[in-house]
């Protein structure tokens, strides 16, 4: 063995003793799994609606942009889709990205340099983790959650500029970040909320249109917020949702948008007839909302501000042994262990789907307390 060889070795051997191991399991289209693991929260990613918007595109323009969006890789279905995603949410313009990971490294990078202070929640997902490595600004990371920590992180700043960072609903932990009281903090503080809807779109405020709608922040110059295509939408993709000068200059300095090939046709036809019936047919909403209070009852949680359900476990050997029992029954779960977790806890995570039946549910129920 080489010694690059007996290194792979040995980090594989100390992930499976720390029971840390991740492993890739294909999902059939046709399996009977009960999905209580993935992102598709409105069951939009197999709608007719939404599989015939994503071909119609793909026939249209073809199956790739072709290009980065500044060269000849923008075109009309992108620019349809930014307007309906600001229309629905309440916003001035978007951009959209090939991956809701680029639109967060995009808006970090570009947005803050050496003369900037990034204040940012310790639960912020991964993407938001590495645009700060990129951006070469200054970090400091506050507990969750914890509006007082942020001001006193924008109180005792020196640099020129502030960004704040934060989910508006949490991808692990599944709680809502207090965005009125944080964009008031922002506010005094002459700082930019940065705030990632990946969670909350589709699924929370009114009709699914996201918290900081609910929270009539959207049109705020010092609000910047970012979304994914890829989970209430059932599609693929990105967005950042900001006033015409941020976007403007997104277009010119975002690394991760320039050198990028602009989203692919049928994720933004998917997406923009996905936004359709959501408007359309807000009983999805509440019926997802419905089924996560339910799954959280069976858990003996809280009930969650969106479709995600953490659920706290003594260690990632237990969490792993809980899903492959699920598993067993035919209900997908998933987990987060360390180091995808800050504080160190092992927790399942669930999340509910609008399409899950009523039979559906109340088998999930049966499996999970028995689990628990
Ligand atoms: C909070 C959050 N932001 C960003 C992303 C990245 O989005 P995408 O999968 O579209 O790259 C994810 C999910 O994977 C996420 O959970």
């Amino acid at each position: 063995m080489t010694a690059f060889e007996d290194w792979l070795a040995a980090q594989a051997r100390k992930r499976e003793d720390a029971g840390l191991t991740r492993r890739l399991v294909p999902r059939h289209p046709a399996e009977p799994t009960i999905d209580l693991a993935g992102n598709d929260y409105l069951g939009l990613s197999r709608h007719p609606d939404v599989v015939a918007g994503a071909v119609s595109a793909a026939s249209e323009y073809g199956a790739g942009a072709g290009a980065s969006r500044l060269v000849t890789g923008t075109l009309p279905v992108h620019e349809e889709l930014e307007r309906a995603l600001v229309e629905f949410t309440g916003f001035t313009t978007g951009l959209v990205f090939s991956t809701g990971y680029h639109a967060n490294l995009s808006v970090v990078s570009a947005l803050a340099d050496a003369d900037t202070l990034i204040v940012s929640d310790a639960h912020i997902h991964a993407s938001l983790i590495d645009a700060c490595r990129l951006s070469r600004g200054q970090v400091t990371i506050v507990p969750h959650n914890d509006v007082a920590a942020v001001r006193g992180a924008l109180a005792g700043r020196s640099q020129a500029r502030t960004l704040v960072l934060v989910e508006t609903i949490y991808s692990v932990l599944g709680d809502a970040a207090p965005v009125a009281d944080l964009a008031e903090a922002c506010a005094a503080y002459d700082a930019v909320l940065v705030a990632d809807e990946a969670h909350a779109l589709g699924v929370a405020g009114v009709g699914g249109r996201g918290l900081l709608h609910a929270a009539g922040l959207a049109d705020r110059p010092d609000v910047v917020a970012t979304l994914t295509l890829s989970k209430s939408l059932g599609a693929q993709g990105g967005a950042v949702r900001s006033s015409p000068a941020v976007r403007e200059h997104l277009v010119n300095r975002a690394r991760p948008f320039i050198y990028d090939t602009g989203l692919a046709p049928a994720a933004a036809g998917g997406a923009l007839a996905a936004l359709a019936v959501v408007e359309a047919e807000p009983q999805r909403v509440r019926r997802v909302n419905a089924i996560a209070a339910t799954l959280a009852d069976a858990c003996r949680v809280e009930e969650p501000a969106g479709a995600v359900l953490a659920v706290p476990m003594p260690g990632p050997l237990e969490a792993v042994a809980a899903v492959e029992k699920a598993a067993g029954s035919d209900v997908r779960i998933g987990c987060f262990r360390p180091p995808s977790t800050p504080d160190g806890i092992s927790r399942l995570r669930l999340t509910a789907h609008a399409q899950l039946d009523d039979s559906d549910v109340a088998r999930a129920v049966g499996v999970l307390q028995d689990l628990l």
